[in-house]
């Protein structure tokens, strides 16, 4: 029988995640459909209950629900515990499974994809909502020499920074707390996504510095800023197929390759 997956969110028609899980089916000879569903705002519980119900068999959950997917889960795995956001919602036995991919998926594309290591670096972390939260702790993970998370509400990244204190070296505050050259500087905050230019100073790209845009698919301010800096860019759609990778393998326990993905979507 064909099992039933699905993206939610609002708005969900940009989401590239159908074409990513259709082409995992396809490598893995799995029989599956996986659809966009755009949840009203306030119905993002009932829509989800309903899909189960109905017999679905996955959800992946993006903008604006991982936090109330994260507080709808009956289980969480250890990862999306301390990310205090869910991604990934799978049927278990004893109630819905909440995890997330995203740190993993972020990690796997920094070192697989664009061979780079996070571990003795200075990384600057910008933004402090969900998608920021979902990679601090395997960033700290990865033995940075430091990690400053800086946000637009800084007392907001003061907060975040607090919460993961006890996984390594890692404090936070405004744009204008940025002090210093950061090897690697990621952008978490949604800017990109209605062309918003951050206040970033200039000096902060160290020589041969990384930048990684989160959003994918458009050439962002940040993009420009960075490459004006001297530094080398990326963009997160090798971070969302190695995700979606990563949420294949909870739902299905087959792990689908991911370089040929990004290529076909490139
Ligand atoms: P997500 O789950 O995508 O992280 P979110 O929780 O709404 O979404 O967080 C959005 C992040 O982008 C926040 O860090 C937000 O900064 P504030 O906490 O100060 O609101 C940041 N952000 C959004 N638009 C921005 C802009 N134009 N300039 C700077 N930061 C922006």
């Amino acid at each position: 029988m064909t099992e039933r997956y699905a993206v939610i969110g609002n708005p969900v028609g940009h989401s590239r995640s159908p074409e990513i899980h259709r082409a995992f089916a396809l490598q893995t000879r799995a029989d599956l459909e996986y659809t966009r569903i755009e949840a009203p705002l306030d119905a993002f519980v009932a829509t989800t209950e309903g899909f189960f119900a109905a017999g679905g068999a996955g959800l992946s959950v993006t903008i604006p629900f991982k936090a109330e997917a994260f507080k709808l889960a009956k289980q969480l795995t250890a990862r999306a515990q301390r990310a205090g956001a869910v991604n990934t919602l799978a049927p278990r036995p004893d109630g819905l499974l909440g995890d997330n991919t995203d740190g993993i998926g972020l990690l796997r594309d920094l070192g697989e994809n664009l061979g780079y290591t996070a571990e003795g670096r200075r990384i600057l972390l910008l933004g402090a909502g969900g998608a920021s939260r979902g990679v601090i702790e395997p960033l700290l993970g990865s033995q940075p020499q430091k990690l400053f998370i800086a946000n637009r509400n800084g007392d907001r990244a003061a907060e975040l920074a607090r919460h993961f204190v006890d996984f390594g070296p890692v404090d936070g505050g405004g744009f204008e707390e940025i002090e210093g050259e950061w090897d690697l500087i990621i952008n978490a905050t949604s800017a990109g996504l209605s062309d918003s230019e951050l206040p970033l100073p200039f000096e902060c790209f160290a020589q041969d510095a990384l930048a990684y845009e989160m959003v994918y698919g458009r050439d962002t301010p940040f993009l420009a800023l960075a490459r004006n800096a001297g530094a080398r860019t990326a963009d997160g759609l090798g971070m969302l197929v190695e995700q979606a990778a990563e949420q294949f393998y909870l739902w299905r326990g087959v792990r689908p390759q991911t370089a040929p993905v990004i290529q076909l979507l490139r």
